[in-house]
């Protein structure tokens, strides 16, 4: 199945600050501030959620098209991409732009100062899935990105009669009304979590029945709560797999996404394809950052019957 992921690809520059910021911050003095944090440790994570779906769709084994725009600084990111199994040949690099970047400063009350700097992100607009890759897509996924990017992809998508997955996640604050919904009707899966999904109801007026009826699968993820997915006028509801420690819930979601999509690649049923997403959520949960996890897929399988019976419908994958 060829399935293009576009999205974000980003670095996060995440700081620990061994103090307390509001012990910085002086009441009656905050009309000027001009503090420094003298920060004890510094690290660069690889991120972005088009980047994160594709990393793990290629951890399970697929060769995922990323579809997104990255900056100068995106070499080493590539080389990781490219040495995991993701095809980076429709990610457009942006000469004398750094890479998307969100710049963190957490202290020890883990209250967070953060920026983030599109850079090479907003050049997505523009770029044409049609100049990206040469292949007709089976399958696109609109993951969190330039938000005018994302509409003119969903139009595109919507004109060629490619299938897509709406994917609009931490966006869905940004993205307007009109958008959303045409997005929500047009798109034959749409996954957001519990809170996302509030908020399209509410900015929309559409409802589940409403988008189970127009035939669409709506999937929603509930954190520890496990997911909930509404397909084909039936709903399953997919505990959690239990995980050995939870390092860092960030990418958690995405890895999930691409859980779920190896279960539609490989065309099994949604319950199947639903636990499959939640074995990879625990593998990414148990890390700290979203691509610092790894497990080969006979791993993966068995790690995947210690909690969960796939009926052996995933010997497929071992050959
Ligand atoms: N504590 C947990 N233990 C095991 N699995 C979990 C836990 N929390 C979440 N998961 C798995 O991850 C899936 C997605 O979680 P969640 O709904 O929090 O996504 P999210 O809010 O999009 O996350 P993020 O945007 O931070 O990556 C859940 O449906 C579940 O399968
Ligand atoms: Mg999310």
């Amino acid at each position: 199945m060829n399935i293009v992921v576009s999205g974000s690809i980003a670095y996060d520059y995440l700081m620990r600050f061994p103090g307390r910021f509001r012990e910085h911050l002086i009441e009656g003095k905050l009309d000027r501030i001009s503090v420094s944090f003298l920060v004890e440790t510094l690290v660069r994570e690889r991120g972005g959620s088009g980047a994160n779906i594709a990393y793990n769709l290629a951890l399970l084994g697929e060769r995922p098209i990323l579809m997104g725009t990255a900056g100068s600084d995106f070499a080493e990111y590539k080389a990781w991409l490219d040495a995991h199994g993701v095809d980076t040949s429709a990610v457009r690099v942006i000469p004398d732009v750094f890479t998307a970047s969100f710049f963190a400063n957490i202290d020890t009350d883990s209250n967070q100062i953060g920026s983030f700097f599109t850079g090479a992100m907003a050049y997505a607009r523009g770029y044409r899935l049609a100049e990206a890759v040469s292949v007709r897509p089976d399958l696109v996924v609109v993951s969190p990105n330039d938000p005018v990017a994302m509409a003119e992809l969903v139009d595109e998508c919507c004109q060629g009669g490619i299938p897509f997955v709406f994917d609009p996640s931490q966006q869905v604050i940004w993205l307007d009304a009109d958008f959303l919904r045409h997005g929500a009707e047009r798109c034959t899966l749409l996954i957001v979590n519990e809170y996302e999904w509030e908020m399209i109801a509410k900015k929309t007026g559409l409802t589940r029945e409403q988008l189970v009826r127009a035939g669409k699968t709506l999937i929603v993820t509930h954190g520890s709560s496990g997911s909930h997915i509404y397909a084909g006028g039936e709903h399953y509801i997919i505990p959690v797999f239990p995980v050995a420690r939870v390092a860092d819930p960030t990418g958690i979601g995405d890895a999930y996404r691409a859980g779920l999509l190896k279960g539609i690649a490989s065309g099994f049923g949604w319950e199947l394809c639903g636990k499959i997403g939640a074995v990879a959520a625990a593998y990414a949960l148990e890390h700290t950052g979203t691509q610092n996890h790894h497990y080969t897929l006979p791993e993966f399988v068995e790690r995947f019957r210690t909690a969960f019976d796939d009926e052996g419908a995933l010997d497929a994958w071992l050959g």
